[in-house]
């Protein structure tokens, strides 16, 4: 007995000293784990504390970085901090000697805690440095060697050979057009549709690949593919070619350390050879065409012969526009069998993927060589059940590839992608088969961040639509749609889902290289543009400038800077933002912004036989002032944070005289707006354009105006973002909830009763009689509407930063119960490790789980009712000695607590 008493005692001291042992891990440099290839001369790190505690703040760190793995274990490394008192554990600044271009540093970290604990050192994290000046850049610029005015896809090879051994090898690749590199016959990395998306004249970024494992000793074949892609295929609404040039052209190195230090550089030049093979064209919105039989068999091998080639020309084309790829790439993720194979009324044979995706098809045949398979790529079927392509307006989305014959063959495109849940195949020599067919879903390789599920399947289906509106939109630049002949960084669709967008993936580095493109495109009178990157010109209508649309200028960074606490966000934008809001001021008369087109309130509720005035019409100068006030606010809290304090008088002023004029152009004296509708007031509100004594009144209009339309929505994309947290600030949650679980059109849940697997551009794409909407404007994947994810976040599960603070290091967990809710769980991933509010409902009893990660603290509001007792984890909260209670709120009690687990629990009556 003594013996087992023993063995447990020395158990559970192993276990607690196992749990309270602190650790530092999920090392990040730039937000990302160990990348290859970064041009920022002083990267920032971030770390995670894990411990079993609770309470758990960091006190202190250390920092070693260094180029040797083995030296920083000695504790030799070439920077190192020493111990800095400090409770930061993101955005720390590297501050060593300077960084040399191509080399591989590592680095780790130790902390201790306010416990008095200290950490291990923590495993050693790395990073590689890009090519930091043109200088580094010993390759040339490669076009075709023949005119290419087919448009097939050049091919380019190289070969060449080294004796010694390699110890390390990094390719750095780029093209005006789109690229696939190979090694040896091997993938270079996991990148499609790269070098992305950027403003390529002013800048184009490359990648970074260690390719080390692809050399092997002896010859080396460096084989590379280009497509037109963005820069040079038909593209932006009438479908024009070469908006970026009319080369088409490739910048590749190859810097080798061999064993024993000495280096060598394998570079594009004028001894590459060039060709054409299988793929004869290819364009974003027309698909893809390969004919297997021009297969240049073996061309990525050692050994073929390629002397008839031509040889390529070299061109003298800019490299001070460079940067290193700073977003992550476009990666295949998931792939998705077919639900169903159909036969539709017309005949077509039509494959359903069940889920409107982003990507391609993959597909195995078996046929005669010349056999010529295509298919084409559709969201929906039409009500007949037939398929339907016209939303996709000018984009034939068809890929087609004719076979070589004989053995099984496997298909899919290269450059080009399509949005679709069906795919209907023509020419397919047999029956076709599920086994045979594999959707590739593509997007940009962000982490995801969140989770978010309830007691409602509805709901969650709506959760799902908005999280593959991102999937399916969020491809190197965030996009209006992904479909039809547009597939642009509409800059009011990016404002309106980036808060949402937040909560989803890790979209730190997607939107600050989005951002630098939105700079680079700003027109002189900084106007933004309506596209970033902007292929459009920036002349007349081009040139930007519309309310709402352009604020993603401001919107963004502050947001941003909000989510994750990166001062430099507001740094490289401020010039911007500020350049937008001078933009506005020049337009203005007597501080009103009434010039100028606009989309207003784009897609508000609008009926097809308005007798008496039921569209929700507001005013879009109305509209303007509002984000006119908007972006000047934000332009002030963003000199604040920078200590710009000159700018945030003048702007403070201007901000004042801006809503004086608000107030004496577009209301009445009792604060009624012009335009009555809910827009206005949403935005009225959310800017906080009314004086405080009339704030409640227009709050009570606005739910008026929502009675009116029988519990409906009517607002379009400016006003849909705020609704929900303009009702719920001014305590019409329950009107919010109503809103949201509305299943009649216009409403969130109409298009998931209708079967959406994705946000749906209009409230009626599909209307209710089940015809489509105006086959001009009808696409199926348009995440704008997907914004109410945010209010889902915030608000009903109640996730935030606690006012005035930044990148949730103070934390306020506010869950509102409602809507008949009996489950509302949600997670997400901040820097500083995970988050989880997650409340319940049932047998009479509330039960709030929460999670706050270490080096954080929180407010949590525990919703009670009357004097309800709250116990903690089984224990009365009164009791606690280490939860402090700071009083009650308006239905919650509200307590203050540090890292750890926490389960409030509290007889609820009702839902
Ligand atoms: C796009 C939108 C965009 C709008 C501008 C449309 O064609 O698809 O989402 O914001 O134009 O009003």
């Amino acid at each position: 007995m003594k013996k087992v008493f023993s063995l447990f005692l020395i158990v559970s001291f192993t276990m607690l000293s196992l749990q309270a042992q602190l650790k530092a891990d999920h090392l990040l440099t730039e937000n990302l784990q160990d990348p290859v290839g970064i041009d920022i001369l002083q990267p920032q790190f971030s770390w995670q504390l894990q411990s079993g505690e609770r309470n758990v703040q960091q006190s202190a760190y250390e920092i070693q970085a260094g180029t040797e793995t083995a030296a920083l274990v000695k504790g030799e490394g070439a920077w190192k901090t020493g111990k800095i008192n400090s409770d930061q554990s993101a955005h720390i600044t590297y501050n060593g000697p300077a960084l040399v271009a191509g080399k591989r540093y590592y680095w780790r970290v130790r902390v201790w805690d306010n416990k008095g604990n200290t950490s291990e050192w923590s495993k050693p994290a790395s990073w590689q440095m890009a090519l930091l000046q043109p200088s580094d850049w010993k390759a040339q610029w490669i076009v075709p060697g023949v005119d290419d005015s087919t448009y097939a896809s050049p091919l380019f090879r190289k070969q060449f050979s080294y004796s010694k051994k390699v110890r390390s090898a990094t390719a750095y690749i780029t093209a005006h057009g789109l690229y696939e590199a190979q090694l040896n016959g091997q993938r270079v990395g996991d990148a499609y549709l790269a070098p992305g998306w950027t403003s390529y004249n002013k800048h184009l970024q490359y990648q970074c690949y260690d390719v080390t494992n692809l050399l092997k000793q002896g010859a080396a074949v460096i084989a590379v593919t280009l497509g037109d892609g963005w820069y040079r295929g038909n593209f932006a609404f009438d479908n024009k070619r070469n908006i970026y040039g009319t080369d088409i052209a490739l910048l590749f190195q190859l810097d080798i350390v061999y064993a024993d230090g000495t280096k060598e550089s394998v570079v594009s030049d004028n001894s590459w050879k060039s060709s054409t093979g299988a793929i004869r064209s290819a364009g974003i919105y027309a698909g893809e065409t390969i004919d297997a039989r021009l297969e240049k068999k073996g061309w990525t091998l050692a050994g073929y012969d390629d002397s008839k080639w031509d040889a390529v020309k070299t061109a003298d084309l800019s490299k001070t526009v460079l940067a290193a790829a700073y977003n992550e790439p476009i990666k295949k993720h998931e792939t998705i069998q077919p639900v169903k194979i159909i036969t539709t009324p017309k005949g077509e044979r039509v494959i359903d993927f069940g889920q409107n995706l982003v990507g391609w098809v993959q597909l195995k045949v078996k046929g005669k060589p010349g056999d010529s398979v295509k298919i084409y790529h559709a969201e929906v079927l039409d009500k007949n059940g037939n398929f339907y392509t016209e939303n996709l307006r000018g984009a034939k989305a068809e890929d087609i590839y004719v076979l070589k014959g004989n053995e099984e063959e496997i298909f899919e495109p290269h450059f080009t992608f399509h949005g679709f849940r069906y795919a209907k195949l023509e020419g397919y020599p047999g029956e076709l088969k599920p086994e045979n067919f594999t959707a590739m879903v593509l997007y940009s390789d962000m982490k995801q961040a969140g989770s978010f599920t309830t007691s409602d399947p509805l709901i969650n289906q709506l959760q799902h639509n908005i999280e593959w509106g991102l999937r399916g939109n969020f491809l190197d630049v965030p996009t209006d749609c992904p479909q039809r002949d547009e597939r642009m960084g509409w800059t009011g669709d990016a404002q309106a889902f980036f808060r949402t967008a937040t909560f989803l993936r890790g979209v730190n580095n997607f939107f600050t290289k989005w951002l630098k493109d939105l700079s680079l495109d700003q027109v002189s009178t900084g106007s933004v543009p309506h596209v970033i990157p902007n292929p459009l010109g920036d002349k007349g209508w081009a040139a930007g400038g519309s309310a709402g649309w352009a604020d993603a200028s401001t919107i963004i960074p502050w947001q941003m800077y909000l989510v994750y606490g990166d001062k430099r966000i507001l740094e490289n934008q401020y010039n911007s933002m500020k350049a937008w809001v001078g933009y506005m001021q020049s337009q203005s008369t007597n501080d009103l912004w009434n010039k100028g087109s606009h989309f207003g309130d784009w897609l508000f509720y609008t009926m097809a036989d308005d007798n008496d005035g039921k569209s929700a019409i507001t005013n879009k100068y109305l509209i303007a002032q509002c984000f006119y006030a908007n972006s000047t606010q934000l332009l002030i809290n963003a000199a604040k944070v920078l200590g710009k304090n000159e700018d945030v008088a003048t702007y403070t002023a201007l901000l004042q005289r801006i809503k004086d004029a608000f107030l004496k152009e577009y209301t009445t004296a009792n604060g009624a707006t012009m335009s009555n509708t809910q827009t206005s007031y949403v935005l009225a509100l959310q800017f906080d354009m009314l004086p405080e004594a009339l704030r409640q009144q227009a709050a009570d209009r606005l739910v008026a105006n929502i009675r009116e339309y029988r519990n409906h929505l009517t607002t379009g994309f400016l006003g849909t973002p705020y609704l929900c947290h303009v009702l719920s600030r001014y305590g019409y949650t329950d009107v919010a909830y109503t809103l949201l679980l509305q299943q009649t059109y216009p409403s969130w849940l109409y298009p998931v009763t209708k079967g959406a697997t994705t946000i749906w551009e209009r409230w009626d794409g599909i209307r209710t009689n089940g015809e489509f909407e105006a086959v001009t404007m009808n696409s199926f994947n348009h995440y704008a509407y997907g914004a109410i994810g945010d209010w889902m976040y915030r608000v009903m599960a109640g996730i935030d930063n606690e006012d005035g603070t930044v990148g949730y290091k103070q934390v306020r967990i506010q869950p509102h119960i409602g809507g008949g809710f009996t489950d509302v769980a949600a997670s997400y991933d901040t820097q500083y490790g995970k988050l989880i509010s997650s409340w319940k409902i049932a047998n009479g009893k509330l039960i709030l789980q929460t999670e706050i990660p270490a080096n954080t603290t929180a407010t949590i509001y525990v919703p009670v009712q009357g004097d309800n007792e709250v116990m903690e984890s089984g224990q009365p909260l009164s009791a606690s000695k280490t939860i402090q209670t700071t009083g009650k709120e308006k239905g919650y009690l509200v307590v203050k607590v540090g890292s750890g687990k926490y389960e409030f629990s509290t007889n609820y009556n009702g839902k």
